[in-house]
């Protein structure tokens, strides 16, 4: 076939095994399979099961891709992996896998940053992201407002990172205590539905900071959340569960959204980027188009289906790491459980990069 190659994207940094195949910027089928259920029981990923489920579920996922987009192995021109961070014994599944596939097809590799991918999910709907742009990536680990300019081949800058919780740990660490099920944000998001969002005074933290103000903060949000819950508790009654979920999920939403619209504006860029898993979550979603709509900017938001972990956003980075004549990774490609984001690629390696002034 012409043009650029079809490349494979594989995704195994947590509990979701993810193939995608995606050729000049076009998504052509996608799978993913997740051993969400086996760790629920208890109340968060267990690297040891997530691990062992990647081994089972990789070679049928990618197969399910590949049928998917009516394409076979012989049809794949490029394989690109996540190789951080993520757990060490779920990425290393990945990354071997990765491997086999490349050799045995004799086309190249490319190590990812899993981050990097799901800024890369955003490109396939409404095609490439404008130079510059601002991105909110918020996930279960990572809360950060980026500078992203060119993805493929430019230092990404980081105007704000979390100084401690990442916005999904906090959404999954207070659905805990409130007895919700796990995974913790979509049973927030769920929960919240009924609820009031005014019925609870929750902080919101860091808001008016001018030293540093697209730094997040989500651990006080947390405690301040699970004391009011405490309190209840120790009463006697229930707290009621809707309203905690509304109250928590507007904190969130305001907070993050708040802040990305402000590093547009200071920036002035005109396009935000909002991505990973918290991404899916309906209020932030609405509220920054609102905010978005009033500030006169862009917005650029995922299909839900790919904020959460995916193959097909390992593979959009892939096919743009690709289509801009980067390097292959070495055959030697190893993980990197605690990657900091600083280029798309993992390898080779790149100097680090400086903070925006
Ligand atoms: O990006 P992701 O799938 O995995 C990581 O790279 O971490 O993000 C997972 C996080 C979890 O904390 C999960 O609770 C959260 O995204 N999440 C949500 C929703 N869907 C997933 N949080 C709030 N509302 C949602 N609808
Ligand atoms: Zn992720």
């Amino acid at each position: 076939m012409a043009g650029s190659p079809v490349v494979l994207g594989i995704e195994s940094s947590c509990d979701e095994t993810g193939a995608g195949l995606v050729r000049d910027g076009v998504l052509l089928g996608q799978a993913v399979a997740s051993s969400m259920d086996e760790h629920a029981r208890f109340g968060g990923v267990v690297p040891e099961i997530a691990a062992r489920a990647h081994v089972h579920a990789m070679a049928p996922v990618v197969r399910e891709a590949l049928d998917r987009a009516g394409l076979t192995l012989a049809d794949v021109g490029a394989v690109a992996v996540t190789a951080g961070p993520g757990l060490s014994g779920a990425l290393q599944v990945g990354v071997a896998a990765a491997k086999s596939y490349a050799f045995a097809l004799g086309v190249p590799l490319y190590g990812v940053h899993h981050l990097a991918g799901h800024v890369a999910a955003a490109t396939l709907e409404g095609g490439p992201l404008p130079n510059p742009c601002v991105v909110l990536i918020v996930s279960g680990g990572h809360t950060s407002l980026l500078l992203v300019r060119d993805l493929a081949r430019d230092p990404i800058v980081h105007l704000g990172d979390t100084l401690d919780d990442a916005a999904g740990e906090c959404f999954d660490k207070v659905a805990r205590i409130l007895h919700l099920p796990y995974p913790g944000g979509p049973s927030i998001d769920r929960a919240a539905r009924a609820g009031d969002a005014k019925a609870v005074r929750l902080p919101r933290p860091l808001m008016g900071r001018d030293d540093d103000p697209y730094a997040f903060s989500f651990s006080g949000l947390k405690t301040a959340a699970a004391r009011w819950v405490e309190g209840h508790r120790a009463t006697g009654a229930e707290p009621h569960v809707p309203d905690a979920a509304a109250a928590l999920q507007e904190a969130v939403a305001d907070v993050l959204t708040r802040k990305a619209v402000r590093a547009c504006t200071d920036h002035g860029i005109s396009t935000l980027v909002v991505v990973g898993g918290v991404a899916a979550n309906s209020r932030v979603r609405e509220l920054a188009e609102r905010r978005c709509a009033s500030a006169g900017i862009t917005l650029r938001v995922p299909p839900l289906g790919l904020c959460t972990d995916n193959g097909a956003m390992i593979a959009a980075i892939g096919d743009l790491l690709v289509r801009s004549g980067a390097e292959p990774a070495p055959a030697d490609l190893s993980i990197d459980p605690s990657a900091p984001l600083e280029y798309a690629a993992l390898t080779p390696s790149a100097p680090a990069v400086r903070r925006a002034a």
